[in-house]
């Protein structure tokens, strides 16, 4: 057997597997509740676009209607309209992701170790949350496995009517996915923008003759092209585009480029459209999710990355301090501007503080909300974390990647007044893919750390019963 035939039978019995233990946890999850919180709304509304009824609208929903269109296509005909078929939907989706995670992987890690690529693919869609949101109807898991389709696509920039597609389809199943769209268009023009530069601004690279003062000419990289680029590479590019005008940005574009540019440029703009046309970015519900500044989001999401990328966190632990102790004074400095933002800028929701159906608001009430320092305490952790993700990062992403991301995490995170966990799930994927090349030891300790987060989630989901007063079914606790 080679190794291709290898690669795709292990991706099939890993599916095959997957499916096979995820369908027995999803009947014992349609056993043990019909009406999973948000599902209040989704579940009539996907029933009712099922059954081909189109003209209803529940105005509490504050995404477009994707996931229910999504629904109206597959169920309604063969198989029947119900919570069972609804939520089934989300589980094949979950399937789906995994080998579109399996697939990107390759193009990230390439494909010599076959078996490593398709354990990190199901690492991946056994991410506690995302795993848990692949057994009830909510939006998230499909809302994936369009970006992922979408993503790609666009790796190999090749069929430019199916980005168009995947593109507006994921921004149809949630708004934000605008965002990571504009990411990506954001990612290929500034690697245009830096590789222009150097290339034209080389004087050994081409016959354009530069003056030796200018910025560029001194900036010579006579071997060949680096393949990651720095911050200062992002700035002394912007100089040289600013003193040519941008002339030789588009002498180095080639027509393919223009065209995925352009293909963007359609989904960025017909979004643009419906938020002018509606009036907002979201439909429906406005109160529900008012845009406030709340750029401590960015320092959970920090957490986030602490709790489920605990094997990247640990691998990386010393050389994190060891980077620390060498910028101390930036570190420092690091710290006053996390105090200044924890004391200004920590909001809470009402829905945070009253709804103990989800874990973070048990994290509040027994720890930020119940300690007048506790703020203030997890700081340091903060500055560890986000040093320990530059560390896990730097080694092989370019500025390209890194300055968009930023700016779109800061877009998708920190104007959101709601703290939810699913929020963190497509920031914290796109991250994971880039991570530096993981050992077994990782994955193994991936895996592991995984599957005890997913049992213990689901053993208290399928016991812990919560009682409310206006609902005539027990509540039941999810992320
Ligand atoms: C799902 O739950 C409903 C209600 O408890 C039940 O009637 C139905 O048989 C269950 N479906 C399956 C396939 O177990």
């Amino acid at each position: 057997m080679n190794s291709r035939t290898k690669y795709y039978l292990s991706l099939l019995i890993t599916v095959a597997v997957y499916f096979g233990v995820s369908n027995v946890v999803f009947n014992k999850v349609n056993d043990t509740i019909h009406i999973v919180i948000d599902e209040l709304f989704h579940i009539p509304q996907g029933l009712a676009f099922c059954e081909r009824n189109f003209t209803y609208w529940d105005p509490k929903i504050t995404t477009l209607p994707g996931l229910y269109l999504v629904s109206a296509a597959f169920l309604g005909s063969y198989f029947q309209c119900n919570v069972y078929n609804l939520r089934f939907i989300n589980l094949i989706a979950s399937c789906v992701n995994l080998l579109l995670f399996a697939s990107i992987l390759k193009f990230v890690y390439g494909s010599n170790n076959y078996f490593k690529n398709v354990m990190q693919a199901l690492n991946l869609a056994l991410l506690p949350p995302l795993y848990f949101f692949s057994h009830v109807y909510y939006t998230d898991t499909l809302s994936l496995t369009f970006l992922l389709m979408f993503s790609r696509l666009c790796f190999t920039n090749r069929h430019k009517l199916l980005i168009l597609i995947f593109g507006l389809a994921s921004v149809l199943m949630r708004q934000t996915n605008i965002v990571w769209i504009a990411m990506v268009f954001g990612h290929k023009a500034l690697d245009i923008f830096i590789r222009s530069s150097r290339v034209f601004g080389n004087q050994n690279l081409t016959k354009v003759k530069l003056s030796k003062t200018s910025l560029i000419a001194r900036d010579v990289d006579s071997s060949k092209l680096k393949r990651y680029y720095g911050l200062s590479d992002f700035f002394v590019a912007l100089k040289y585009h600013v003193s040519t005008c941008m002339i030789t940005f588009f002498k180095f574009l080639s027509l393919q480029d223009m065209l995925i540019l352009f293909t963007h440029c359609i989904i960025l703009s017909s979004f643009v459209a419906f938020v002018y046309v509606n009036g907002s970015i979201v439909v429906g519900d406005k109160k529900a999710h008012e845009a406030t500044l709340h750029i401590p989001q960015i320092f959970y999401f920090l957490l986030f990355y602490c709790v489920f990328g605990l094997p990247y966190v640990l691998t990386k632990t010393l050389s994190t301090f060891k980077l620390m102790i060498t910028n101390k004074l930036k570190i420092v400095f690091l710290g006053l501007l996390f105090a200044l933002i924890v004391h200004y800028n920590t909001v809470t929701h009402p829905y945070l503080l009253a709804d103990n159906r989800h874990y973070t608001f048990y994290v509040w009430n027994r720890w930020f909300g119940k300690f007048d320092y506790a703020i203030y305490a997890t700081i340091p952790l903060y500055v560890f974390l986000l040093c320990n993700l530059y560390d896990n990062l730097r080694n092989q992403n370019c500025i390209s990647f890194l300055l968009p991301y930023s700016v779109c995490l800061f877009v998708v995170l920190a104007l959101q007044k709601m703290i939810e966990v699913r929020y963190f799930l497509v920031p914290y994927i796109i991250l994971r893919l880039r991570f530096v090349k993981a050992s077994n030891l990782i994955i193994g300790f991936e895996f592991l750390w995984y599957l005890i987060i997913n049992i213990v989630t689901f053993y208290l989901f399928f016991n812990k019963e919560i009682l409310w007063k206006d609902f005539n079914y027990a509540q039941r606790l999810i992320w």
